[in-house]
Formats: structure tokens, C-alpha cells, sequence
């Protein structure tokens, strides 16, 4: 039996109205929130990491600016998401603590390699095209500051999108190294980046509870079944085979039917094990360790300012 001020606030959300800060909420609908925020806040800072390594190893000058263009973005992106979990009672440092202890997860898809140059397009293509995929509906989630900033994410996550599939079009129809590099590219982030949409609907823990709350708005499997049905003909364009040999067209479902993944991967990948995990987590506390002084400098400084305002 739901108690008077639950009932209220299931009400609010059944009728689509936004739930801001100050509202009441119960404490589940809180801790859930402060949990994918900020794990979608560390997605977005860790994220930067793979595509970094290509900075100043782009080809041309012109695909230097826009990857240097698209790994500030994903700062902000962090940056927005950090802001939304604050309003939420959680403060930076905390968020950063569960994120460098472990306690606190971040995308699978971000503990993979980057190898050649055309990783970063099928990040862009197939990475962005999914955090698109599942961030679209976010910005009609129940939480208003969170579906604010995804009105502004989503905006530019298109951007990315397209700049990665445009380098997967340039090295398709180039010299028949570069679109091995491109079919190589896709079949090593493929599989990955349909587990980004989190496990199969059986498995997945939260996601009855957060469709009620309207945090989440579409399953993890009707959201990875809508990527694979809009990403094959975007591989058949480009020329590129998906490596995936069930994947055929279901006439009768009006779907793709595509193979099993293998989701011992996936639970080894998030529980720290993937190929990257350790480097990204040491590149994340080195890059903490190393603002220190900054940070201490900033407080001091806010501290004189504060005193010299008080005298
Ligand atoms: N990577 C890491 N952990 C994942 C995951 C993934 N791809 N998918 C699921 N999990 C974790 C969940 O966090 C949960 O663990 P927890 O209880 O310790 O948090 C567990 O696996 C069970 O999964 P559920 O499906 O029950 O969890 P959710 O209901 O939270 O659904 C989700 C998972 C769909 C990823 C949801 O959290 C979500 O929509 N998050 C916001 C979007 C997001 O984080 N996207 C990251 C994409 S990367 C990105 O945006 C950067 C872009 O610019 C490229």
C-alpha cells in the first residue's frame, strides 16, 4: 500500500510531469537517479580517453580539429551530467571517489582499444549512433534537470555521429588497405557496442522499476533491436560486412534477427576486467592527483576573496 505523498508523486509522474530537485521523491527514485547520472557523467569523462589517443595522430588537420572538437564536447557532456547528480544531494568529490574506487561504473564500450584510425569512425558511427539511441528518450525522462541536459547532448551527439560515419565513407572508397581498416574497425567495436545498451531485458535489474518511474523509457533489447535495424543498411552503403553470421532480415517481425552476445564478456568487462580497464582508471587518478594543486589553489584563493568581501 502506497503511502499518501508516494501515491502523489506516482501520480505526477504517471501524468508526465517533471520531477526538479526540490520536489519530494521517495529515496529510490533518488538513489537510482544519483546512480545512472553519475555513471553516465563517468561514461562521458572516461569516454575521452579512447579517442584522445588519435588526437595528434589524425590524419589531417581538418579530422584533427573536429576529433579535438567532438573530445571537448564529451567534457561537457561530463560536466552537464555531474551538475544534474549534484541537484540530486551528491557532491563532485563523492562522484569521483566511488568512480576511482571502483564502486561507481562507467560505459563497457570505453575499456576497449583504439587501434587504427578508423576506430575513430566506427566510435563515432556506431558508439555515438547508440548513446543517441538510448539517449534520445532520456530527454523525456521523468527527472527534469536530467532530460534538460539531454535535450542539449543529443544535439551535439549527432554531430559525432556523423563525423565518425563520414570517416567510414572516406576510407570505404579508398584504397583497399583503408577499407580493410574500416571492416577490421567494425568488427571489433560491432559486438561491443550492441552490449552498451545494457544487459538482456531478463537480466537486467533495474529496468522494471525504472520504466515505472519513467526514468527509463524503452527496454535494453528494444533499444538494441532498433540500433541493429537502423545500423545494417548503414553497413551495406558503406560496403562493410557485419560480423555477425545470424544476422538476417525477419520479414514476419519486420526486425533483423541477430546472434547471441556473449554476456560473460560484458560482466567481466564491468567488473574491471576488459582490455583497458586498469589503464583508463590510472589515467583518470593521475589526471586527479595532478589538478590537486590546482584545485587547492582555486579554494584558497576563493577563501582570501571571501574574507578580503567579509572585512
Ligand atoms: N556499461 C556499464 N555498466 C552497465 C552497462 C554498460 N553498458 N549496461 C548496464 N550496466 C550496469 C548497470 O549500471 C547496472 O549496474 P549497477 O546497478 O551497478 O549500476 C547493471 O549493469 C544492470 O543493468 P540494468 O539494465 O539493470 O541497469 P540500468 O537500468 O541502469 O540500464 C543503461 C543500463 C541502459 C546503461 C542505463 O543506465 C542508462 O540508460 N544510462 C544512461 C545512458 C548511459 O550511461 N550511456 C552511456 C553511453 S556512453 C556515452 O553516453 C558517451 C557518448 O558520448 C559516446
Amino acid at each position: 500500500e502506497m503511502a499518501p505523498e508516494e501515491r502523489a508523486f506516482q501520480q505526477k509522474i504517471d501524468a508526465d510531469v517533471k520531477i526538479e530537485p526540490k520536489d519530494w521523491m521517495p529515496e529510490g527514485y533518488r538513489k537510482t537517479l544519483i546512480r545512472q547520472i553519475s555513471q553516465h557523467a563517468h561514461s562521458e569523462i572516461v569516454g575521452q580517453l579512447p579517442e584522445g589517443n588519435w588526437i595528434t595522430r589524425a590524419p589531417t588537420l581538418e579530422r584533427k580539429a573536429i576529433l579535438l572538437a567532438k573530445v571537448q564536447d564529451e567534457a561537457g557532456h561530463g560536466l552537464y551530467l555531474y551538475c544534474a547528480a549534484e541537484t540530486l544531494g551528491i557532491s563532485r568529490d563523492q562522484m569521483t571517489e566511488q568512480l576511482l574506487s571502483g564502486k561507481a561504473k562507467y560505459s563497457s564500450i570505453f575499456n576497449y582499444p583504439t587501434l587504427t584510425w578508423a576506430d575513430i569512425g566506427a566510435i563515432g558511427w556506431l558508439v555515438d549512433g547508440a548513446a543517441i539511441m538510448n539517449q534520445v528518450p532520456l530527454q523525456r525522462c521523468s527527472y527534469g534537470p536530467y532530460a534538460r541536459a539531454m535535450i542539449r547532448i543529443c544535439k551535439e551527439e549527432s554531430f559525432h555521429q556523423r563525423q565518425g560515419y563520414d570517416i567510414m565513407m572516406k576510407l570505404c572508397r579508398g584504397t583497399p588497405e583503408q577499407k580493410e581498416m574500416a571492416q577490421d574497425a567494425l568488427d571489433r567495436w560491432w559486438r561491443p557496442a550492441l552490449m552498451m545498451f545494457g544487459p538482456p531485458d531478463d537480466q537486467s535489474v533495474h529496468s522494471a522499476q525504472s520504466m515505472a518511474w519513467k526514468i527509463k523509457l524503452n527496454s535494453n533489447d528494444e533499444l538494441r533491436q532498433k540500433f541493429v535495424d537502423q545500423t545494417v543498411p548503414q553497413a551495406e552503403y558503406l560496403g562493410l560486412k557485419i560480423p555477425d553470421p545470424d544476422l538476417k532480415w525477419n520479414e514476419a517481425r519486420g526486425h533483423y534477427d541477430f546472434g547471441e552476445l556473449d554476456w560473460s564478456e560484458f560482466y567481466e568487462v564491468i567488473k574491471g576486467n576488459g582490455p583497458c580497464n586498469r589503464e583508463r582508471m590510472e589515467a583518470r587518478r593521475k589526471a586527479w592527483e595532478d589538478g590537486a594543486w590546482f584545485r587547492e589553489g582555486l579554494m584558497a584563493h576563493a577563501r582570501k576573496k571571501e574574507a578580503r568581501r567579509m572585512a
